[in-house]
């Protein structure tokens, strides 16, 4: 999300408050409330998770003191904001995820022995914690209120919840007024804590300057760069998913699974609609929001030549019979797992000849890529394999100017022309995950048991494009797995989502292949 998107505007509500301010109204509405018992009985299933992936990080940093916002609440327009989403990081640490109080920032701060030494960190989380009945914030402030936005946690149940230190928001003020330059930030997560920490640091930084004159711009740049060690460090940390992680990859992907039989079961109404993508959409992302907190990203629900549009979701089309509809959707789940699947689906029910023929070359390129997976291969060996079958089907079809093996030299390419994408990206609290890793642990790394990614070929003959003979023109087809590389190979989390021609035809015809 970009910078521009966070909140900073005022809100104008007060002219048109008409919230009492009568001595009497303040006095009656602050008594009579009973007390409520704390719903939290213990440590949810991932704070072990999130404390060994502390640790990790600790040991990465032990000096510094590392400051991972949960990031605010992003206005969408005047006071409505955007539905709220914690920093990906701040999840991973915490454990905190739909239910993550906005605002909340993570500190770790670096413990030293009595000789000085690095003794790892302290971590606190700093929230807005429950108002009390004694503030005027439970029934006045639309915003953050009880009566408005519902009830926050205590500090107290927060702490038990998650197994870490809390202290409330009001708090954090003394440490970013107290620390010193040796503090890292996640930049992207809070404007408004990256603008602090950034102030003090960069005054520290000049005063420590022996000459008076340092350049602060250089001063600048390099903590920048400090700051995106710690990204980076962040991203690689969840490369290798961990036993709690790998659950919740499994229900998000069985959820996502749903998703798709409920468009199937859709269809007619759908095809029904001058907008039936819109359908598609609506009929997918009600699953999401019944089984998990939403979809990972935007449903991609791109009918006839839409498809041949990799990121179509403005999904505003019909849903026509005799055309493949491209169906790109994953459920992100309370925790912020998501899946990330793409079936292309034929809307009559059964594929035509030329159809299914492109169809089953990006399923073959799709299992070359499987048959590969499995731990000390490169991450980008998946891709050269799905390659391979996408330059010999676009040669044999004579779309190529050069044969196969010419198109697969690094001087060649021309079969990308039908698929400009990548084969695969890591996934997890993000569906592309890992983003910020270095290439030599994500492209040209090395597989590890526990990675979660995608394996995604497709094929795209754009309505527009003269090198395809005419009956190829307008289809667009993906199909996309969640794999889990096991001890000695991987494992398709979707492989109970019909995937072959056959097995989607008859997952249509409702006997689920
Ligand atoms: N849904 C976006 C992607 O497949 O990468
Ligand atoms: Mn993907
Ligand atoms: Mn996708």
């Amino acid at each position: 999300m970009a910078e521009t998107d966070q909140k900073d505007a005022p809100r104008a509500t007060a002219n048109r408050s008409t919230t009492p301010g009568s001595d009497a109204f303040k006095e009656y509405i602050s008594q009579g409330w009973a007390e409520r018992p704390s719903a939290t009985t213990g440590p949810r299933k991932q704070a072990a998770f999130a404390a060994d992936r502390r640790a990790r990080l600790s040991a990465l940093h032990p000096t510094a003191r590392l400051v991972i916002p949960a990031g605010p609440a992003k206005q969408r327009s005047n006071d409505t904001d955007y539905p709220y989403r914690a920093h990906s990081a701040f999840a991973h640490l915490t454990g905190w995820g739909a239910d993550t109080v906005p605002g909340s920032v993570l500190v770790l701060e670096p413990r030293t022995t009595d000789a000085g030494e690095a003794d790892g960190h302290d971590a606190v989380l700093y929230f807005r914690e429950a108002a009390g009945r004694d503030s005027d914030e439970f029934y006045a402030n639309p915003e953050i209120g009880e009566f408005w936005t519902g009830p926050r946690p205590t500090a107290a149940d927060v702490a038990l919840d998650l197994g870490l230190a809390t202290r409330g928001l009001g708090e954090l003020e003394a440490v970013l007024e107290a620390l010193d330059a040796n503090t890292l930030v996640v930049r992207e997560a809070d404007r408004a804590i990256t603008d602090r920490v950034d102030a003090l640091r960069l005054l520290l930084g000049a005063d420590d300057a022996s000459d008076a004159s340092a350049d602060a711009e250089a001063l600048a740049t390099e903590l920048e760069e400090r700051d995106s060690d710690l990204a980076r460090d962040l991203s690689e940390l969840r490369l290798v998913k961990d036993a709690f992680e790998i659950a919740e990859m499994r229900r998000a992907v069985d959820a996502t699974r749903l998703g798709f039989d409920d468009v199937i079961a859709d269809l007619a109404e759908i095809v029904a609609h001058p907008r039936g993508e819109r359908l598609v959409e609506g009929t997918f992302d009600r699953r999401a929001r019944a089984e998990g907190n939403t979809v990972g990203y935007d449903t991609i629900a791109a009918s006839g030549p839409h498809a041949c549009i990799l990121h179509w979701t403005r999904n505003d089309g019909p849903v026509v019979p005799g055309d493949l509809i491209l169906i790109d959707a994953g459920v992100e789940l309370e925790s912020y797992y998501t899946a990330d699947i793409t079936r292309t689906l034929p809307v009559s029910g059964t594929f035509t000849e030329v159809q299914r023929r492109v169809y089953e070359a990006v399923r073959e390129a799709a299992d070359a890529a499987f048959a590969i997976v499995r731990p000390g291969i490169r991450f980008r060996e998946i891709h050269a394999a799905a390659m391979e079958v996408i330059a010999r089907k676009t040669a044999e079809w004579g779309l190529l100017p050069v044969t196969a093996e010419e198109a697969l030299q690094p001087e060649g390419g021309q079969h990308r022309r039908y698929m400009v994408h990548g084969t695969s990206h890591h996934l997890g609290l993000d569906v592309h995950d890992c983003a910020q890793a270095r290439r030599d642990l994500y492209l040209d790394g090395v597989l590890e048991p526990g990675m979660v990614f995608t394996i995604e070929p497709g094929l795209y003959f754009q309505p527009d494009d003269l090198t395809v003979p005419e009956e190829y023109r307008g289809i667009g087809v993906r199909i996309e797995d969640d794999v889990l590389v096991t001890a000695d190979g991987c494992e398709s989390l979707s492989a109970g989502i019909p995937r072959t021609a056959d097995e989607v035809e008859a997952w249509m015809a409702g006997s689920r292949g």
